[in-house]
């Protein structure tokens, strides 16, 4: 099926319509707090079908479900560790998912096969609006074609579903720019699968027990059992080549200025963790991108910026190495990601 895909304002008359196409099991882009998503009633198997036709995903990847109240998680999960309430107390609506047993109503399309269930109340009015007006959960992974990097604005979903999907709501550009934090939630304590915008920092004021997943910091093998599948697919890859250069602020400007002098065929991108243009000795400085000093800006500008990569035509793109600590660990995780894991120590 091509659809014609219409851009819809976010204006109440639209989240209508969202909510009618939704209801009627279709596929419709929605704004978050983190990045677009592609929704559907998660319980209608038709229509969760369409989503990983869209995305062109593997079916055992599961989806997120988002609730617009709290008091909807016992709609789909089975069971709720004390835990688990006091994360939903402490970060809904927000840029967190729980990973929680499923009800057997769920079908398993939804859960990419598994007893468990990831579940999420965003915080955007827009979204929370939609997931009202359908008066059903949605399943949504974000709204890229699978193996791209997360759309951050409506043109960026544009660009991978257009005539995939009947509709994308334009809510502008998502505030945080990575996908929410995922949690496997027990009483014995947290397990990061998915670092984001809620850090292991905000996570240990609720329990000492806050562990991060292997497969956050490192290559998980496309033949094992992933403890969330996410981990183990090709990720947020532009066509570009990516290099995560580890080392100061001078060695890495350096580095990068040199190799594009030495390489004037391959044009190369640099994504610039300051708030500035970096500066080689020798001023040979490459095209940048600034990403910003935070590492909430670097979040907020890192998928969009790898987009833009692609549209300028850059075959390589250098980024420093980001730190592991608070929004940074989730920055790092996604550019590892982008990198094919390889990081060059100066
Ligand atoms: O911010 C977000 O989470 C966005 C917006 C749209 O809400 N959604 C999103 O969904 O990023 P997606 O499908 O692109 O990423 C979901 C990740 C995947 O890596 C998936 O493997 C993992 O969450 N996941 C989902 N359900 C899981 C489960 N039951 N167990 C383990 N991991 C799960
Ligand atoms: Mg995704």
């Amino acid at each position: 099926m091509i659809y014609k895909t219409l851009t819809l304002d976010d204006s109440m008359q639209s989240i209508e319509l969202a909510g009618k196409l939704l209801r009627n099991g279709e596929v419709v882009a929605i704004p978050t707090e983190t990045v677009y998503g592609l929704a559907a009633n998660a319980f209608d198997e038709a229509a969760v079908a369409k989503i990983f036709s869209a995305k062109g995903r593997p079916a055992d990847n599961p989806l997120i479900v988002h609730i617009c109240e709290i008091s909807q998680i016992s709609d789909i999960a089975a069971e709720i560790p004390q835990l688990a309430a006091d994360c939903a107390e402490a970060f809904w609506g927000g840029p967190l998912t729980m990973v929680l047993p499923k009800k057997p109503e769920l079908p398993y399309i939804t859960s990419g096969g598994l007893d468990t269930v990831g579940i999420r109340m965003p915080s955007h009015e827009t979204a929370r609006a939609i997931i009202k007006a359908a008066g059903v959960p949605l399943a949504a992974p974000s709204a890229n074609l699978s193996g791209s990097p997360s759309p951050t604005s409506a043109s960026d979903v544009l660009a991978d579903m257009r005539g995939r999907i009947p509709a994308i709501v334009d809510g502008g550009e998502c505030d945080a720019g990575v996908e929410s934090t995922v949690i496997s939630v027990k009483n014995s304590g947290i397990t990061i699968l998915r670092p984001g915008r809620i850090t292991r920092e905000m996570l240990l004021r609720l329990t000492p027990n806050v562990s991060i997943d292997r497969g956050v910091l490192h290559e998980v093998d496309s033949s094992a059992v992933a403890a969330s599948p996410g981990m183990k697919y090709k990720h947020y890859s532009p066509a570009a080549n990516v290099l995560i250069i580890s080392g100061s602020a001078e060695k890495f400007a350096e580095y990068v200025c040199d190799y594009a002098a030495d390489n004037p065929d391959k044009s190369v991108l640099c994504l610039t963790f300051s708030g500035k243009e970096l500066d080689g000795a020798s001023g040979r400085k490459p095209p940048q991108i600034i990403l910003g000093e935070s590492s909430e800006q670097q979040a907020h500008r890192l998928f969009s910026a790898l987009r833009e990569a692609d549209r300028r035509g850059a075959k390589t793109v250098f980024a420093r190495c980001p730190e592991k600590i608070g929004v940074g660990l989730a920055v790092y995780n996604r550019l590892i990601r982008a990198a094919g894991f390889e990081v060059i120590e100066l």
